[in-house]
């Protein structure tokens, strides 16, 4: 078997001319959409602007085609009374004549109706997808510090049913506003039929409008109630689709059943509550209209009979009364849709003002031939950027290219910090963290991470086959690449057991394989993309001792010329390296090879006794691992005495 593909690359600058190429990225198929403001001074809806005006040209279309086709509606009731008036009583112009206008001017709201339909959903959901564009893009240049203090579901929530009440403002406003528009044009032909009869019909308008509102002041409340209490019911079936295994285990499906039992009932009062307010108002508004018509009727009817007005003019009066209705209970409603998108957009800018706080520099150079020497020099570090004590203070530390390194400590003593460090997923604080003699602030975060491969102790795997899941760096890698690297990380046997193989889709988060099967496939995804620099943090906890020893020769006979840092608990794991480093109370406090440490130091021998301890008592795979486990209790039982 050829591993030659696991030897460190060192000639990617020549391979790929002068510029440094991202593995796995390839084009996006369309334009980025444009940005909202970043002037936070100004209103929501002037700094979303940008994205509206995108799309400015269906839009546009859209809003003056529903402005034509509701100018043609407003026509027939006109129509309708000259048709009464002209051809059913004073017989001066043929009925064809009116009918054939009505029939063509029906057509043509239709038609242009049916576009600026099309168009305003289009334009809808192009906003839509801009915005989630927008926010994943944001989210994905975000910094881990964000996704530490963050909770899924706030985002996810931000990016659903926020985005949603923002495109329906930005989108359905404009259209109630050409819709009310509407209104002074019939209110106009209602002039020109009668003038005190049009402002006997606009009468009742002003009520409409009020109890428009009162309905909304009444339900706005309610509609913030339910979608805050919809958010908690999706919180705890979320909680317990993902904590099944904790919830089954603690047998609490009673507890998290009258959970979301009290979650759905306070979710149904917001629903009762709402649909009682809905039904108090509805016959109110739907009945405001009769009242209005009964006075067109009174007057209408008085000046008929007087013979000062046509019956038609009754019957266009009535069509206008019923069509203004809407446009007015709409504007109450434009108003809510308003706020609700005013909070949904703060919800939404809140995440995007927030800036990345570890940002390629304006001069970011790539990491080109990277030999793998390593430098921690007097390295301060903190998580919380406010926070007095310090994760990691005045580190110091040196690892020479193709050096192997074990990093140990007791738990929480820093180990993983280090290695987040090295990768930049974290800023120091003060100090420096260099590769190549360059410091990883200068040095572009995408070459970084290329050079630099981190294997986790709890592997995230996708729920895609086994095959993506480990070409996951290295997209175009070929099956042969795939099958060499999980050979090498001891991958290959228990793929090929698989029912399908490599073809196998893994459960949700690689549920479907055992806790070692899933490290090793989190190897092999590593190893395929075979970066000069390879940190395993805690990445073999889980594989018994014979294969961590296999997948270790494997690593071992090809390291040369890979600078490695193996975090580890296990003696059998660290006696692999060269070196030995050890953290403590926030320091390197030793820095030797393991015979060294063992001989000088006392608490290293006390951290490998407690690690062997622990692995005796929880891991009962690991048989051949307890010799050296003994032998290692006994050197610390005499080093500390
Ligand atoms: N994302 C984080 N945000 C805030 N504090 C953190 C974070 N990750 C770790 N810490 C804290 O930093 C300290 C060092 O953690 P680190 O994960 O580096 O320990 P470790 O040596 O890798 O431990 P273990 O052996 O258990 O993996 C701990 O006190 C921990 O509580
Ligand atoms: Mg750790």
């Amino acid at each position: 078997m050829s591993l030659s593909f696991l030897r460190p690359r060192r000639a990617v600058a020549s391979e790929a001319g002068t510029e440094f190429s991202p593995i796995a990225v390839e084009a996006r198929t369309e334009a980025p959409p444009p940005g909202i403001d970043p002037d936070t001074s100004k209103t929501w809806l002037r700094r979303a602007l940008p994205i509206l005006a995108a799309h400015r040209v269906i839009f546009g279309i859209s809003l003056g085609l529903s402005f034509v086709g509701l100018v043609f509606q407003v026509m027939i009731p006109n129509l309708l009374n000259h048709a009464i008036s002209n051809s059913i009583e004073a017989h001066t112009v043929p009925l064809a004549h009116y009918v054939w206008w009505i029939v063509g001017l029906g057509v043509a709201a239709g038609i242009s109706g049916y576009i600026a339909r099309l168009f305003l959903y289009e334009t809808a959901y192009d906003i839509e997808y801009d915005l989630r564009t927008i926010i994943y893009e944001h989210l994905t240049k975000m910094s881990f510090g964000f996704y530490d203090r963050v909770q899924s579901g706030q985002l996810i929530s931000r990016a659903n049913s926020d985005i949603r009440s923002v495109q329906m403002y930005l989108t359905f406003g404009p259209l109630i506003l050409v819709q009310c528009s509407m209104a002074i044009v019939a209110f106009g032909f209602m002039l020109s039929i009668n003038v005190p009869l049009a402002f006997v019909a606009m009468a009742t308008m002003p009520l409409v409008y009020w109890a428009g509102l009162r309905m909304r002041n009444a339900m706005f409340p309610i509609s913030w109630i339910i979608q805050a209490r919809l958010a908690d019911v999706a919180t705890i079936v979320d909680e317990n689709v993902n904590g099944v295994r904790v919830v089954k285990s603690f047998a609490a499906e009673e507890t998290q059943l009258r959970a979301l039992a009290d979650a759905a009932k306070r979710l149904e009062w917001g629903y009762v509550k709402d649909a009682d307010l809905r039904s108090r108002f509805a016959p109110l508004v739907q009945n405001l209209p009769q009242a209005g018509l009964a006075l067109v009727l009174l007057f209408g009817g008085w000046m008929v009979i007087h013979g000062t007005l046509g019956i038609g003019a009754i019957l266009a009066f009535n069509s206008y009364l019923m069509m203004l209705q809407a446009p007015f209970m709409m504007l109450g409603m434009l108003i809510m849709m308003g706020q609700r998108a005013a909070a949904s957009a703060e919800r939404i800018y809140e995440i995007l003002d927030e800036q990345p706080t570890v940002i390629d520099a304006p001069d970011a150079i790539d990491l080109l031939d990277c030999q793998g020497d390593i430098r921690f020099s007097h390295v301060d570090f903190a998580y919380d950027p406010e926070a007095e004590r310090l994760v990691l203070a005045d580190v110091d530390l040196h690892i020479a290219p193709g050096e192997t390194v074990a990093i140990v400590g007791r738990t929480g003593s820093g180990k993983s910090t280090v290695a987040r460090l090295l990768t930049r997923f974290y800023d120091v604080r003060h100090g420096s963290v260099e590769i190549d003699g360059h410091d990883v602030r200068t040095l572009s975060q995408a070459s970084l991470r290329a050079n630099v491969g981190v294997v986790l102790d709890e592997p995230f795997l996708f729920s895609v086959s086994v095959r993506d899941n480990i070409a996951y760096g290295r997209p175009s890698a070929t099956d042969a690449d795939i099958e060499r690297a999980a050979r090498a990380a001891g991958a290959h046997e228990f793929i090929s057991h698989l029912a399908d193989g490599y073809d196998t889709v893994v459960g949700e988060r690689g549920y479907t394989l055992s806790g070692g099967q899933r490290q090793r496939i989190a190897i092999a995804r590593t190893l395929l993309v075979n970066p000069p620099i390879m940190v395993l943090d805690d990445a073999t906890s889980a594989i018994d001792v014979q294969v961590e020893q296999a997948i270790h020769a494997g690593l071992r006979e090809h390291m040369v010329g890979r600078t490695t840092v193996i975090i580890a608990h296990r003696l059998s794991t660290i006696s692999l390296a060269d070196r030995v480093v050890l953290l403590d109370s926030q320091r390197v406090v030793a820095d030797g090879t393991h015979a060294e440490l063992l001989a000088s130091t006392p608490l290293y021998a006390e951290v490998l006794a407690q690690a062997a301890e622990f692995e005796a008592g929880h891991d009962g795979e690991s048989d051949a691992g307890i010799p050296d486990v003994l032998h290692v209790a006994e050197a610390a039982s005499g080093a500390v005495r």
